[in-house]
């Protein structure tokens, strides 16, 4: 089978898989990286949200062999690792994780590390452009939430975007 090389949450990573399987299926059964869920596997949930440079994606919709050995991927296990030592709240974990948990926004959960994976990656975004996150920004967010916790995620990513 074809190696395929990559990075993924600050690690250089290499497996034996052919080149049409799914990243979301290299991540979650080869490597034991379960945080980005499987909703759909046809991106459209967005349960998987993770980042690759820094941009979010569905690694659901991703072959593997697209993937460069330099291309970096983030699940959430790494959003951590992404902000130094002192950005980190009394959790330890990244700002918005932060803003998540004091906002107790999940319900059942299964949404939530997507749902956070595009938070950081939309504020990261407005950062870049240099502007603040906008009702537009958060109604363009297409993660779906079966629960139905529309309204804190609202809340807690703009708490979250003052913490970054
Ligand atoms: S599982 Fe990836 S978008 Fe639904
Ligand atoms: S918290 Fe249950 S699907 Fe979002």
């Amino acid at each position: 089978m074809p190696e395929q090389t990559f990075i993924v949450n600050g690690a250089r990573v290499t497996v034996d898989v052919e080149d049409d399987v799914r990243l979301l299926w290299v991540l979650r059964d080869i490597l034991a990286i379960n945080g980005p869920k499987y909703g759909c596997g046809i991106n459209v949930c967005k349960a998987c949200t993770s980042h690759i440079n820094g941009k979010a994606f569905n690694p659901c919709a991703v072959p593997v062999g697209a993937l460069k050995a330099d291309d970096e991927v983030t699940t959430i296990e790494g959003l951590p690792g992404q902000v130094p030592d002192r950005q980190r709240g009394e959790h330890g974990l990244h700002p918005m994780q932060e803003a998540w948990l004091d906002r107790d926004v999940a319900q059942c959960g299964y949404c939530q590390p997507g749902q956070i994976m595009a938070a950081v990656a939309l504020v990261n975004k407005v950062k870049r452009e240099g502007r603040s996150i906008t009702d537009a920004d958060l109604d363009a967010i297409r993660n779906i939430c079966r629960c139905g916790t529309y309204t804190r995620i609202r809340e807690a990513i703009r708490d979250g975007e003052q913490r970054m």
